[in-house]
């Protein structure tokens, strides 16, 4: 039985908890199966780098001033673990998610080693600076709620998701709304985003990461967050609905002498990445399935 409309609250594909659920992604985007976030964007968010990708486009529109992200460097496997970095720097291997496979690295020996932990994971990695952090920062944005956070590590562990920390919510402001903002139209439109950033002891805000609607709930005000993101499920609902009653409003009725259907395009499903230029993908595009398709859905 198709679903009618999908919220996807977890991650697709993560290699650290060995979670794949792409195939399911897949299957809701051939039954053309309505979600927040767009299955598009979920299937964009498959692999950090490729998400990172549309933050450097974001940074190069509007500069480094307004949008100021992170200097990463990405490495398609180990070999390419040539060149140093200059150090320390942080280590991110493959698309994993809360810390997972992220090494701080002081020097070029040690970088060695991880170079060689990534051959044998035969993963993509990226590299960033080590910003030694005064704060992180979280604007999320859901619908049209925007809430901002800050982070401050107790316990000194670099990884500020690790140990204690200490959360509190923080003015949302001009800037932060701009990036979050910015954020939320990547991929085709964000419904549920939230940008991380990291503030560093020399003043600068550096942005890390940008994720979708898989994000954690944080602060005081989760409960509230769940009204909001089932206000925005319903609004999509309700617009996925309207839509379709009025193209079926609009479709000629069908005349007993059996004249042709009007024709309906194949599912771009082989355009999921956006952009991609693969000449061998455009002409794999499938047709639409004939009858319901049959996925599970727990
Ligand atoms: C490299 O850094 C690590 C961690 O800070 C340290 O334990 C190790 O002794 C260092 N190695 C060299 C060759 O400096
Ligand atoms: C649903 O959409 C209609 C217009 O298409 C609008 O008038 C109505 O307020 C919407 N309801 C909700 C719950 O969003």
């Amino acid at each position: 039985k198709k679903p009618d409309f999908v919220l996807v609250r977890q991650h697709a594909f993560s290699m650290a908890q060995n979670e794949d659920f792409r195939n399911l992604i897949l299957g809701l985007h051939y039954a053309g199966v309505p979600s927040v976030n767009s299955l598009d964007s979920i299937y964009n968010f498959c692999d950090k780098p490729w998400a990172f990708s549309a933050l450097i486009s974001n940074q190069k529109r509007l500069g480094q001033e307004k949008f100021p992200l992170i200097d990463q460097t990405f490495y398609p496997n180990y070999k390419d673990m040539i060149t140093t970095p200059s150090l320390p720097v942080v280590v991110k291997i493959g698309h994993a998610h809360s810390g997972m496979g992220k090494v701080k690295v002081d020097n070029l020996s040690d970088f060695q080693d991880i170079a060689s932990v990534v051959a044998i994971t035969q993963t993509y990695c990226t590299t960033e600076p080590f910003i030694d952090a005064k704060y992180d920062i979280r604007v999320q944005k859901i619908g049209a709620d925007y809430k901002a956070y800050m982070r401050t590590s107790l316990s000194g562990n670099w990884k500020s998701n690790t140990g204690s920390a200490m959360l509190e919510q923080v003015a949302m402001t001009d800037k932060y709304k701009m990036w979050v903002d910015t954020c939320s139209e990547i991929f085709g439109g964000l419904d549920i985003c939230a940008v991380k950033a990291i503030c560093g002891k020399d003043g600068n805000d550096y942005i890390t990461e940008v994720v979708g609607s898989s994000m954690q709930l944080v602060g005081d005000h989760q409960a509230e967050d769940r009204q909001l993101i089932a206000e925005v499920v319903l609004a999509r609902m309700n617009q996925t609905l309207a839509a379709r009653s009025s193209s079926a409003s609009r479709s000629p009725v069908r005349s007993p002498q059996g004249q042709k259907p009007t024709t309906v395009q194949p599912q771009q499903s082989a355009a999921l990445k956006e952009g991609v230029a693969d000449p061998n993908r455009s002409s794999t595009q499938r047709p639409q399935p004939q009858g319901g398709v049959n996925i599970a859905v727990h």
